[in-house]
């Protein structure tokens, strides 16, 4: 099936859905006791029309990387979406730059479509860890870069500090978290808002609420997802992508979840279930 497609600051085309990776491999640490699961899960999905991953340096303390890696081999790379994130403690240049190399060396590719910022950090100057990110992208090893849990002073303060756009800024966003999240605060009251005005999209971390149903098991939320003839999950998933300029990255193991959360990226909803949905937890 075919997710649609979204131009971002008139440059960069990203699917709307895309393959989360936190937790395969490990979690501070590597644990490869797993890993074939986690490779036929990424390979399922790229089979089954996804082409964006979602990793991170710091995840499984880089075997996720490894695991992304091995998953792609005999994939076509050009038509891969590959996001990979530099942690806090890397946004030095020095460290940036060789951060970015060792990500390159264990998911086995010659550059990554979109590098982020994992979070900020205040010891580090911005223009340090831009100057770092100017290069990558002068040497192409990076094609874009992007934020993550970042906030709006923040994000302005990148925008002063690059020539190329910021593609994205990924927050903690889903139809139970708002403006409550663990890292973030004011997300759609606040952050979204401002992001939009400046042609940034948002990728949903935690889309589908860490696979917990019991809260959507309301009246409004099962009569839309009766009437889709679709799960609540799903009804979740999909309030999240007919909204504009939103990327998911939900993380899918299961066969059932990787088809279903790629049946939920083509439900379009009504602008009334729209408001119905957006009304919900606020
Ligand atoms: N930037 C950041 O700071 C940050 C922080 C956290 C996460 N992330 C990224 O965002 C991704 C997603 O977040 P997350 O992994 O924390 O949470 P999530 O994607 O909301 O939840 C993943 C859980 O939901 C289950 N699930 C997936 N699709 C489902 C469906 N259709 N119905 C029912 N359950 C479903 C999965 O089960 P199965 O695996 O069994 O299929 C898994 O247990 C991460 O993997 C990571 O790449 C970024």
């Amino acid at each position: 099936m075919k997710i649609p497609e979204i131009t971002i600051q008139n440059t960069f085309k990203m699917p709307t859905l895309g393959i989360g990776t936190w937790e395969m491999g490990g979690r501070q640490s590597a644990d490869t006791s797993e890993d074939e699961k986690f490779i036929k899960a990424i390979r399922f999905a790229l089979e089954n029309g996804i082409r964006h991953i979602d990793t991170a340096e710091n995840y499984a303390n880089g075997h996720t990387e490894e695991v992304v890696g091995n998953a792609i081999k005999g994939f076509e790379r050009e038509k891969l979406l590959i996001t990979s994130k530099v942690s806090e403690e890397n946004l030095g240049y020095k460290n940036l730059l060789r951060s970015a190399e060792n990500s390159l060396k264990r998911l086995q590719t010659d550059y990554l479509d979109l590098y982020l910022l994992h979070h900020p950090n205040p010891d580090v100057p911005l223009s340090e860890t831009m100057k770092a990110i100017n290069e990558l992208i002068e040497k192409r090893l990076i094609r874009n870069f992007g934020l993550s849990n970042f906030p709006v002073n923040l994000v302005a303060e990148v925008m002063q500090l690059t020539n190329s756009p910021i593609i994205t800024n990924q927050l903690e966003y889903n139809l139970f978290t708002r403006n409550n999240g663990r890292i973030t605060e004011d997300v759609e009251s606040t952050i979204i808002p401002f992001c939009h005005e400046n042609n940034i999209s948002i990728t949903a971390w935690r889309p589908v609420l860490k696979g917990e149903k019991n809260a959507l098991q309301q009246p409004a939320i099962l009569e839309i997802a009766e009437k889709h003839r679709a799960t609540p999950m799903q009804i979740a998933l999909a309030w999240l992508l007919n909204k504009p300029l939103m990327l998911a990255i939900p993380k899918m193991t299961s066969e059932k979840h990787i088809l279903e959360n790629i049946a939920a990226a083509t439900i379009q909803l009504s602008e009334e279930e729209m408001q119905v949905l957006d009304k919900l937890s606020v």
